[in-house]
């Protein structure tokens, strides 16, 4: 078959006119124009033109069609300035129908909302959306910017196994049956990390790939089983080297979506984040930092404010903008974030034109200590000034969430604010057992200078800081990485700390230690979340939106209907039997 068409439907322009054009896509709208004729919006995926046609073709939506005709001005008032090809229409259409089709199970046009089940359902008719190409198209090209700046930087593409023993990223592993080996899994990957590190002893130098990683977690907006990573590893750098090589990758790719560059990316450490901004992935599009009054309660006699740490955020105009019961909300909310109470105070001017705070809580303060509030959280009359007497940790963490609930503006305003986090702390917690968890996986370098606490153990542990960063992108974590352990040494002690013993450790990565045995260059790599950084892009708040076919909120791929039973042959054949539901 020839090509069947001489251009797309949304490139037509004035400057086409006389010329005789065939266009093919799908019917977007129809409406009737005078005795026997009608308008035929036609749609494919750079847009619509208007055809006009004779009645007796009976075009109904989403028909697939070759209209052949002559692009003409049209007529004076049905000139549409909103729309790409609103100066021109076809006319004198010859139409060839392609294929016919039901009626669409939902409208298509962008305004309309649909349930989503329903759309992933019909996801081929749901990718016909304007939105929807626009989103897949723009995914297309940062991934083609990563590649180019991967390659141009000495990067070299390695694909990764996908049947792997399991990998250490924490979440739960999907696992593949093995026929040839009945009883015995294959995981599927959580991410390439043990291979790149293999690469790196391999003498790869650098490596990179835009891989598919899958783990069975709860999904959420930002998260999928399977998402996609441009994942990387370096020999023989630091932090600094791979901040720089990642950095230039996704300024490239904001480049190619936007056609701007983003400026020079800010650094800040874990523990700055966490007491400016109360989080690990600070959205610093806009202010109301966190507030340090702790030291201006030294000598109070209440005990509301008898605590180990007091701070505070001022809410502009929030006196007059939040009522009684949005604050009882916000106190309620901030209980359930773990916090014993929320302290507000309304400011408001006084006759000497100072402003005062009014609240139940101020029969409780000094006078020096309600103006040191004021002074310091910079609150004017009108304003609603927010404390949380904690633990520091609780403070910051339930200040860092009222924050963004008060404060965050929406996703697709405000620029794109990129962020890298340094100094994450090497471990998370403690168990029960008093056993550290690790923070990031139990591969990641302690930060030289605190090696020494990992011999203090206990509570001490908690201040060990790691060579592990993230890259935060307006308040969601796009990537995370850091300064591997390349000496055998450091990483029996790191997993003598996380209680994995040497039977263990051999157990679950004895080859990776086996590989260290035999010449491991220092390294370094990252990982960034390539369907969150689209999605931002796209000003989307779910990933779903810019994955081609995405699964559900509960796992499930409507479309496929997978997840779905096998049958009892193909059971015996991998040596499995399936148990009833557990009542
Ligand atoms: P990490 O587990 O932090 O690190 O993952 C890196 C980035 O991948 C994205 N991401 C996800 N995106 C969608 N759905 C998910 N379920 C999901 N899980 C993670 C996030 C995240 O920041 N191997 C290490 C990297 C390294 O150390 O080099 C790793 O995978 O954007």
């Amino acid at each position: 078959m020839t090509n069947l068409r001489t251009d797309y439907c949304g490139e037509l322009r004035t400057a086409d006119i006389d010329r005789t054009v065939s266009v093919c896509g799908w019917v977007d709208r129809r409406r009737e124009h005078g005795e026997h004729l009608a308008f035929i919006d036609l749609r494919d995926h750079t847009g619509v033109i208007q055809c006009v046609v004779d009645e007796k073709h009976d075009l109904r939506s989403e028909y697939v069609v070759r209209i052949t005709g002559s692009v003409r001005p049209r007529l004076e008032g049905t000139v549409n300035t909103s729309l790409a090809t609103g100066e021109i229409e076809v006319g004198d259409c010859e139409v060839e129908v392609l294929s016919v089709s039901e009626p669409p199970p939902f409208p298509l046009h962008d305004r309309v909302d649909v349930d989503e089940n329903i759309r992933l359902r019909y996801r081929y008719v749901d990718l016909r959306r304007a939105k929807m190409q626009r989103g897949l198209r723009l995914r297309a090209k940062v991934n083609r910017a990563v590649r180019l700046a991967m390659d141009r930087q000495g990067f070299v593409e390695i694909e990764t196994p996908m049947l792997v023993a399991s990998t250490p990223e924490g979440a739960r592993d999907f696992v593949v049956p093995s026929r040839l080996n009945p009883g015995s899994f294959y995981a599927l990957p959580q991410s390439p990390q043990l291979f790149k590190q293999l690469c790196m002893v391999g003498g790869v130098d650098r490596y990179y790939q835009i891989a598919r990683c899958l783990r069975d977690e709860d999904l959420r907006a930002d998260r999928q089983f399977e998402f996609m990573q441009l994942d990387a590893e370096m020999s023989f750098v630091g932090q600094d080297e791979v901040f720089a090589c990642i950095g230039e990758a996704v300024k490239d790719a904001v480049e190619a979506a936007t056609g701007e560059r983003p400026g020079p990316i800010a650094t800040m450490t874990w523990l700055d984040a966490q007491e400016r901004y109360g989080s690990d992935k600070p959205d610093v599009r806009f202010g109301m930092e966190l507030t340090e009054l702790t030291d201006a309660f030294a000598h109070t006699e209440s005990k509301v404010f008898t605590v180990p740490c007091i701070k505070g955020i001022n809410l502009e105009g929030g006196a007059d903008s939040l009522g009684r019961n949005a604050i009882d909300e916000l106190t309620d909310k901030c209980k359930r974030w773990g916090a014993k109470g929320l302290a507000w105070f309304r400011v408001r001017a006084g006759g000497n034109g100072a402003v005062a705070l009014e609240g139940a809580l101020t029969k409780f303060m000094s006078d020096a200590e309600q103006a040191a509030v004021v002074d310091r959280l910079g609150c004017a009359d009108g304003d609603l000034a927010l404390i949380i007497a904690d633990t520091r940790r609780t403070a910051n963490h339930v200040l860092g969430l009222l924050r963004l609930e008060l404060g965050r503006p929406p996703v697709n305003e405000g620029g794109l604010n990129f962020l890298w986090i340094t100094e994450f702390p090497l471990f998370e917690a403690l168990d029960e057992a008093g056993s550290p968890i690790p923070a990031h996986h139990p591969f990641t370098m302690p930060h030289p200078d605190d090696v020494h606490l990992l011999d203090e153990g206990g509570n001490a542990l908690l201040d060990v800081r790691s060579l592990a960063y993230d890259l935060v992108l307006n308040g969601w974590e796009l990537g995370s990485g850091s300064v591997r352990i390349h000496r055998g040494d450091i990483q029996s002690r790191v997993f003598g700390l996380l209680g994995i013993g040497p039977e263990e450790a051999e157990a679950k990565f004895g080859f990776l230690l086996d590989a260290f045995r035999y010449g491991a260059p220092p390294h370094a790599g990252f990982a960034v979340g390539l369907d969150r950084l689209v999605a931002l892009l796209a000003g989307e708040e779910n990933i779903r939106e810019v994955i081609a076919f995405p699964k559900t909120q509960s796992g499930g791929d409507p479309l496929t209907n997978a997840p779905s039973p096998i049958d009892d042959r193909h059971l015996e054949e991998l040596g499995l039997r399936v148990l009833p539901p557990a009542t």
